[in-house]
């Protein structure tokens, strides 16, 4: 089975700040997970045409191509550092990307579905989108985005049909209930489209800076219908000669388009209509999430709120990257409600989840092993269940047999936060194993060594599953914890599902642990104050 997954395609006009970041993070977690259940395609990418590009670009006196190839190199630097595992980074200025959007524009001129026609309306010139009368209305005739008036404009442009697909675009939403989630979000979409659908401009005059369009190179494709089709240009879909296709043809439908909610009338309406006018299978689902604030306010450069790179830097240089990803990760505003960013609401959950959960568990544990059992991991298929001395309790490997098996349902769900809150309830089930069945005292008795040894073994193992499940989240810690408690002799006949830290792990008690040294204390997540 394969997936696709997409984030939108970022504006070069912008510096990367928490908002890319976050969108982008989800996308890898998930990718990260599901890629030890199948083959997955993950891809992000920079949007470089358009007005704003040109404009920021003459401001600064460099040609909009130098300017994008600039901030585009930013947006790729950051997929680095973060650790984002992106299998393409496609640029919209790539010339494979503008031949393909080229031919697709060709190929809905033809049918009709593309046409030229006079446009009137309330225009955001930020936004560079039109807005509809009653939307114009409600939001007082102000841009919600960026605060200032929204403008008459006119213009001669080239159209595309979406008025046509009302009926389908309906019966899509009621045969694919999942199609746009949080459920919420879905409703939204679903009381918009009631409003009826209009044509959509999808040239501009004004500027240059973009796609021509085909055999009318006065005109430019709209910036969003350019970007709309990075998500099957990276694949080749519209050049089926190309190695891109041949290589990569097979991912299409995606699985999710994660966006966030400011963009998704776009994804959940205007891209399926194309791709249904295409002839073009449409994605499983556009996936909305809310967004996040700062200081209990949206974030804004005057009121110096934003959550910038710099920022994310000096967080990541005190925390580590792990901590950050895993804050935005399972506190981001994946439903339906915005969240708050604050210094101090991260260091709360780094000490609640990493230092005082994670860390502290996984350090206790090694920490007995070491002291009790001179750092000699009582070995797999040590007869826990067998064993006369061993406690009768199976308690830790079903609560690990469960979590698993919940697990997967939930990342496939892009229930990221629900998914890695099993594998931290794993990690107090151990502690509170270990509170129960007390091996510091059984640790003082020779004769309960047996007994010891089955109850590390149990704790240890257990944490070898959680770290597993968080693996996607946090790949760096993980890792290490993961390669100090398996065997990390080649030669080992274990050695090659051990390094294999996937789902398709090993169940509980199946596999060896313990190094061919000894296993020392760990500490994963230092105390920060
Ligand atoms: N170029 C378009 C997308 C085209 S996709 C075919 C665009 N680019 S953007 O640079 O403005 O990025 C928007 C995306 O950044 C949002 O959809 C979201 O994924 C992310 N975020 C931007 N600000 C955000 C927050 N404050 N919080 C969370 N994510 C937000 O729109």
């Amino acid at each position: 089975m394969s997936r696709y997954i997409t984030t939108p395609i970022y504006y070069v006009n912008d510096r990367p700040h928490i908002g890319h970041v976050y969108t982008t993070t989800l996308c890898d977690v998930y990718s990260r997970a599901m890629r030890q259940h199948g083959d997955v395609f993950f891809l992000t990418g920079t949007d470089e045409h358009g007005i704003k590009v040109e404009q920021s670009a003459k401001e600064r006196g460099l040609s909009p191509q130098a300017l994008a190839d600039e901030n585009a190199a930013e947006f790729q630097s950051v997929m680095n550092t973060f650790n984002l595992s992106n299998d393409e980074f496609i640029r919209t200025t790539d010339p494979e990307h503008m031949s393909q959007v080229q031919s697709f524009v060709s190929t809905l001129l033809d049918q009709g579905d593309i046409y030229l026609g006079t446009f009137e309306g309330w225009y955001d010139e930020g936004q560079e989108e039109y807005h509809t009368e009653t939307s114009a209305k409600e939001h007082k005739y102000i841009s919600p985005i960026s605060g200032k008036p929204l403008v008459r404009a006119s213009e001669k442009n080239y159209y595309f049909k979406l008025s046509a697909y009302q009926e389908k675009i309906e019966d899509l939403f009621k045969a694919q209930p999942s199609f746009v989630m949080p459920e919420s979000r879905r409703n939204e979409v679903l009381g918009r489209l009631k409003e009826g659908l209009q044509d959509v401009p999808i040239s501009r005059t004004n500027f240059t800076w973009g796609i021509p369009m085909p055999d009318d190179p006065n005109h430019v494709i709209y910036v969003w219908i350019d970007a709309l089709f990075n998500y099957i240009t990276a694949l080749g879909l519209g050049n089926q000669e190309s190695d891109r296709f041949k290589a990569r043809g097979h991912y299409w439908p995606a699985t999710y388009h994660v966006v966030g909610k400011e963009i998704l009338w776009f994804h959940a309406v205007i891209w399926p209509a194309i791709l249904m006018a295409l002839n073009l299978k449409l994605p499983a689902c556009i996936y909305a999430h809310s967004f996040w604030i700062s200081g209990g306010k949206k974030m804004s450069k005057s009121l110096g709120n934003f959550v910038d790179l710099q920022m994310i830097e000096s967080i990541v240089d005190k925390y580590g990257m792990d901590a950050w990803r895993y804050f935005i990760v399972t506190q981001g505003p994946l439903g339906a409600t915005d969240a708050d960013f604050t210094e101090e609401r991260f260091h709360e959950i780094y000490n609640a989840h990493l230092v005082n959960t994670v860390g502290n568990c996984c350090s206790r544990v090694t920490a007995m092993i070491e002291k009790y059992l001179d750092g000699d991991v009582p070995r797999c298929k040590y007869p826990i269940r067998e064993s006369p001395n061993a406690p009768a309790s199976t308690k830790l490997c079903n609560q690990s047999n469960s979590a698993v098996d919940a697990w997967l349902p939930h990342m496939k769900k892009f229930e990221i936060a629900q998914a890695s809150e099993l594998a931290m309830g794993l990690i107090r089930d151990v502690d509170v194993f270990i509170n129960d069945t007390e091996p510091f005292i059984l640790a003082k008795d020779e004769n309960k060594r047996e007994e010891l040894k089955s109850i590390l073994y149990q704790c240890l193992e257990t944490l070898r599953i959680a770290s597993n499940l968080l693996l996607p989240l946090m790949p760096e810690r993980m890792s290490t914890f993961l390669g100090a408690i398996y065997p990390q002799d080649p030669q080992d006949p274990t050695h090659e599902i051990a390094v294999k830290t996937s789902l398709n792990m090993p169940g509980w008690g199946e596999c060896y642990l313990g190094k061919t040294q000894s296993l020392t204390k760990i500490a994963l997540f230092p105390r920060i104050d």
